[in-house]
């Protein structure tokens, strides 16, 4: 085997607050790192890209993690397939997710130290593993059934609603037994998130005001608000919550790029409808990892749950992915197919 053909994206450079230019990253060519006893060595196919991955650029998104320039970055989980093994269980050829990986064109899998799912491509589309059955979906599974807990016939708004997060949270508190109204950016994703994931309205919050659309969306209020984007849509959220609602804080997405402080809630109105207003991170929660996987397969394969994939090829396309979700050209989950997907 040649022995530099692993392609490698570093962190170049902090960038400017809005879409990232290229030279943030450089791309290089390493040796193959070498397999020790216990690990694989795998082909990226698919990589995760999700918020965080902008995020995590700019110390001013206050993000969980804070990436430092000349490193080679994580991402939070890749499809790939086996080439090497030094481990009992893993043969080359193999499919598997892992939930961590590094933006390059192969990595080192150490299945005992880090989660590793099989993936039978007869399942489905393997790029599920990295969305609704992947970490994205374990986010929302936790945001709706451990932090909103709806009961059947309350009423749960979502924003973001036709990304990743947001679509697997909303198919989630449908599973149960929710109303479910989502809030996205435009009316092709609104009748997406409609008719491919399920919820019962969208709101377009590009089209008029937000606070008097999830009024007419909401009659009987809102019960639990599943949170990713912060801003404008957080302070017209809070203000339609019922009392005693609950709040799942996943995310503020528009704060992610740089670009300045969006306004915060209301907070006198948490008082007032006394509500809970919880945030969480989903590895704080990685004991149910298991549990979210056998359930969410089953609903898959019952029809319950829909995977929708966009696809931006080529590791040195990788900042139009991140660029991809910033600016909601996506929709549903964002990957960087670093590699053909294998014949089946
Ligand atoms: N707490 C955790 O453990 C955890 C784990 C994973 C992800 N998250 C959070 O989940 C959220 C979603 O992340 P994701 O990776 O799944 O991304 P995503 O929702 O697939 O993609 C981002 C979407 O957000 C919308 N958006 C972007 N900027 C916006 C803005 N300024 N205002 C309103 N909407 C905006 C865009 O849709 P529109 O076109 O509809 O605007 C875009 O498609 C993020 O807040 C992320 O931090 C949290």
């Amino acid at each position: 085997m040649p022995t530099a053909q692993n392609q490698v994206v570093r962190f170049a450079k902090i960038p400017q607050p809005g879409p990232l230019t290229a030279d943030v990253f450089s791309w290089e060519w390493q040796a193959m790192p070498e397999v020790a006893e216990g690990e694989l060595l795998v082909r990226t196919i698919y990589l995760s890209i999700d918020a965080g991955s902008r995020a995590q650029l700019d110390d001013r998104s206050g993000y969980v993690i804070k990436a430092q320039p000349g490193k080679v970055l994580g991402s939070s989980g890749a499809v790939a397939e086996v080439v090497q093994s030094r481990h009992p269980d893993w043969q080359p050829g193999d499919l598997l997710a892992t939930t961590l990986a590094r933006w390059q064109s192969f990595q080192l899998v150490a299945p005992g130290r880090q989660l590793t799912a099989r993936v039978n491509p007869a399942d489905g589309p393997i790029a599920m593993h990295l969305g609704i059955l992947g970490m994205v979906g374990f986010t929302a599974y936790i945001g709706i059934f451990e932090i909103g807990r709806p009961q059947p016939g309350e009423t749960v708004l979502v924003s973001a609603a036709a990304g990743a997060t947001g679509a697997a949270a909303g198919q989630f508190a449908k599973v149960a037994g929710a109303r479910v109204v989502g809030i996205a950016g435009g009316a092709s994703k609104c009748r997406l998130v409609k008719d491919e994931f399920g919820f019962d309205e969208c709101i377009d919050y590009r089209a008029g005001d937000i606070s008097e659309s999830i009024a007419r969306a909401c009659p009987a209020g809102i019960d639990v608000y599943y949170e990713n984007v912060g801003g404008e849509i957080q302070q017209a959220a809070f203000a339609h919550m019922n009392d005693f609602g609950r709040v799942a804080m996943c995310g503020q997405l528009a704060q992610y790029s740089g670009e300045g402080e969006a306004p915060g809630p209301n907070l006198m109105c948490t008082v007032l409808k006394r509500l809970t207003v919880r945030g969480f991170l989903a590895f704080d929660h990685m004991d149910r990892y298991q549990e979210f996987q056998q359930r969410a397969t089953a609903w898959y394969r019952e029809g319950k749950l829909r995977h929708h994939a966009t696809v931006t090829a080529g590791l040195e396309n990788i900042h139009d992915a991140v660029n991809s979700l910033t600016s909601g050209r996506n929709i549903g989950k964002q990957l960087c197919q670093v590699a053909d997907e294998p014949k089946f």
